[in-house]
């Protein structure tokens, strides 16, 4: 079983981007813990980080994987493209965001990913992340069974 852990613009300056909002872990670190989380669950990991939209798109055209975590970053709330890319590929897309962007600017409550996405997770820090893995494990072995 393999995941692929997407992440989108702006993601790449975690630890010290707006730390009062998305914390002070890296995505360093945060992949460090994913590891140790998917070897307990006995999956394999992909990770890949973008700030370009077609290296995102490219990434899930691919589908060399089972399902994907996915934080879009603000594409989250623009992309048509991405949107299209996950209804595409028939494969779950867990979606997680940082931060609970339903208590911060009205522009970030739309998730224009969410009606193609297997569900959404929100606000829990960067350990929504580890629930988003669980959830895309969950998902696949449900469907296995
Ligand atoms: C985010 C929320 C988005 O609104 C924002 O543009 C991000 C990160 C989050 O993880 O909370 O880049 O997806």
């Amino acid at each position: 079983m393999i995941i692929l852990i997407l992440n989108g613009p702006n993601l790449n300056l975690l630890g010290t981007r707006e730390p009062t909002t998305y914390g002070a872990q890296t995505l360093d670190d945060v992949n460090r813990v994913l590891d140790v989380l998917a070897r307990e669950l006995g999956v394999e990991l992909k990770y890949l980080q973008s700030n370009h939209e077609g290296v995102l798109l490219d990434a899930l055209h691919a589908r060399d994987f089972d399902a994907v975590v996915l934080n879009a970053g603000a594409l989250t709330h623009t992309s048509y493209a991405l949107r299209d890319a996950i209804a595409a590929i028939g494969k779950p897309v867990v979606e997680v965001h940082i931060s609970n962007v339903h208590q911060r600017e009205k522009w970030r409550h739309h998730s224009v990913i969410s009606e193609v996405s297997a569900g959404t997770i929100v606000g829990f820090g960067v350990l929504g992340y580890e629930l988003g893995l669980r959830a895309a494990v969950a998902i696949l072995r449900k469907s296995a069974s």
